[in-house]
């Protein structure tokens, strides 16, 4: 056990059944680094260190780490960095979302094992913050989240770049036949052309907002560009932060609340956040023992509208919502609907940080709250027979003449079922009907991928369809669109009701009512369950821990053994 009341280098001793002798082989160690006494009598502010060759969004860390270190040192901290993994969306197979439960038991691990009075997260990439503050969640230590900011946008031709809503948009015209080979391959190389997160309102985005939201980090600092100077300066005030809160022992429990919580959750709909969103925010509020409810989604999304006009849902870019007034102006607007009674890592409440100047706000990125980019929450949940425990339609990003409809299944069994046969010229499939993956959930063996966003079949593409209604336990990217029914929960490959869906079933979407239901006669759906087996896989490792404990997307899909409610 650690002892709490120890500070410093004498946190959490190793155990040789003899304290003094454990401090003093620690301080001799240290003493091999180079550390004077004197340095290492002060109080200990870990650095959680992401960079990896294999992560793009976090190529500026080791400079934000250097500015970091500049604010410890000068708030009288002694910065010490640790590595921790690191997670970036294209390089992880099946996918990252399986290994963001790892990564916050690695972060929570290496802050209670090391002795450290407060830590900085440094992190970005769409799985990283949340994995990140699940872990500073659990270990309950002062902690400090660093968002490592969102990429510039670059140029092809006259139009401006964006990854990765435009690298579906260019995609998808590639496969309409709209592209050639030679322009796909330009458009390749300027999608992503600085260090940072995706420049729109994706996952990364969205967890950088709802962890300035949630008060976890500084004010102002969720939207500032990746290669912007500032960026170093919000760094280097986190440094000095850290220190602060180590001294006022400002522990995570005290600043993600039931209410933070809430807080968050309506910031994500005004901002048109992404879908995976709702399932971090889940797991991240499981941390802190408050449980997040889909109809409170759902109340939540029909009183807050959508302000923000950033792409996918929108028509701009990270770097516009930063010089357009940022969070700070998306909170001014709803200050109406927030708990402002919440604490922030700042010592401050949140309506305290609400009455600073807002400074400039352009009202075309940051709508006012009479006058919104959507009228509603981004987000809606829905249930019906075919998804008992919920579902998610991101509505903000959907063509709403598809939300009351019925269309015939076209049903893919699983994500190499999808791969294999969506472009077959022979697919019976018309703009009219329902595109149903199945077999991509969390327990599915592909861990979750953002697949849902299914392609348009490739003969309806090239006719010039743009939008059809599709369904699955996958999740999607949150920079793409379309009428995209994800999260379906029980998954398929739990024996969900998703596993019962037959080509030809018919199926009833209905956003007003919040349902959607397979009109397939009960008796008829009695006999395929008793006909439904679980796919046979034997999974070894880490893969074997996560399919064993694994939850569903309601519970944020985090282990059942890490969550605190
Ligand atoms: Fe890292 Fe999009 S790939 S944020």
């Amino acid at each position: 056990m650690v002892n709490e009341t120890e500070k410093g280098l004498s946190r959490g001793l190793t155990n040789y059944g003899d304290k003094d002798f454990s401090l003093y082989l620690r301080r001799s160690f240290a003493k091999a680094m180079g550390f004077s006494g004197e340095s290492l009598e002060k109080p200990m502010i870990g650095i959680a260190d992401t960079s990896s060759s294999y992560n793009n969004c976090h190529r500026n860390v080791p400079e934000q780490i250097e500015a970091v270190k500049r604010g410890v040192l000068a708030a009288g901290g002694l910065p010490m960095v640790f590595p921790t993994i690191s997670l970036a969306e294209t390089f992880l197979h099946p996918t990252s979302m399986m290994y963001r439960n790892l990564m916050s038991m690695d972060t929570e691990e290496m802050i209670t094992a090391q002795p450290m009075d407060a830590v900085v997260a440094i992190g970005g990439c769409d799985k990283t913050v949340p994995a990140q503050l699940m872990g500073a969640l659990s270990a309950n230590r002062p902690a400090i989240q660093l968002i490592t900011g969102p990429m510039m946008t670059a140029r092809h031709g006259g139009e401006r770049l964006g990854a990765c809503t435009d690298c579906r948009r260019f995609w998808a015209m590639y496969r309409a036949g709209e592209l050639g080979d030679e322009e796909i391959v330009a458009v390749e190389s300027r999608l992503a052309t600085t260090a940072g997160t995706c420049p729109v309102m994706g996952t990364a985005s969205t967890m950088a907002c709802i962890a300035e939201t949630m008060g976890m980090a500084l004010p102002g600092t969720a939207a500032i560009p990746a290669v912007h100077a500032d960026r170093l300066r919000a760094a280097e005030e986190t440094g000095k932060q850290a220190v602060r809160i180590a001294a006022a022992d400002l522990s995570p429990d005290k600043i993600v609340t039931e209410k933070s919580v809430e807080n968050a959750l309506r910031v994500l709909l005004a901002i048109g956040g992404s879908t995976n969103g709702i399932i971090h925010l889940t797991a991240i509020a499981g941390r802190a023992g408050v449980r997040i409810s889909l109809d409170r989604l759902n109340e939540i999304s029909d009183e807050t509208p959508v302000l923000v006009n950033l792409k996918p849902s929108g028509d701009h870019y990270m770097e516009d919502f930063f010089s357009g007034g940022g969070l700070g102006a998306v909170l001014r607007e709803i200050k109406h609907l927030l708990h402002l009674d919440t604490m922030t890592v700042t010592g401050e409440t949140l309506g305290v940080r609400l009455e600073q100047d807002p400074g400039y706000i352009d009202p075309d990125i940051v709508r006012p709250f009479a006058e919104p980019h959507y009228p509603l929450g981004g987000l809606v949940a829905l249930f019906g027979s075919l998804a008992p425990n919920g579902a998610i339609l991101k509505r903000a990003a959907a063509d709403d003449a598809l939300f009351e409809s019925e269309g015939r299944a076209v049903v893919f069994t699983s994500p190499a079922d999808l791969a294999e046969r969506i472009d077959d010229p022979d697919l019976h499939v018309t703009p009219e009907d329902f595109i149903v993956l199945q077999n991509a959930g969390p327990k599915s063996g592909y861990g979750m991928p953002e697949c849902g966003y299914l392609p348009i079949p490739g003969k309806l593409a090239r006719a010039g369809v743009k939008d059809m209604v599709r369904i699955s336990d996958a999740r999607m990217s949150g920079t793409a669109y379309g009428t995209i029914i994800l999260h379906v929960s029980p998954e398929a490959a739990d024996g969900g009701p998703l596993a019962l869906v037959r080509n030809g079933d018919h199926i009833r979407l209905s956003v007003s009512e919040r349902r959607f239901d397979l009109l397939v006669p009960e008796e008829e759906l009695a006999e395929r369950r008793a006909q439904w087996k679980a796919v046979d896989a034997e999974p070894r490792g880490y893969a074997k821990l996560y399919q064993d404990h694994v939850l569903q997307a309601e519970d944020g899909c985090d282990f059942d053994f890490l969550r605190a409610v």
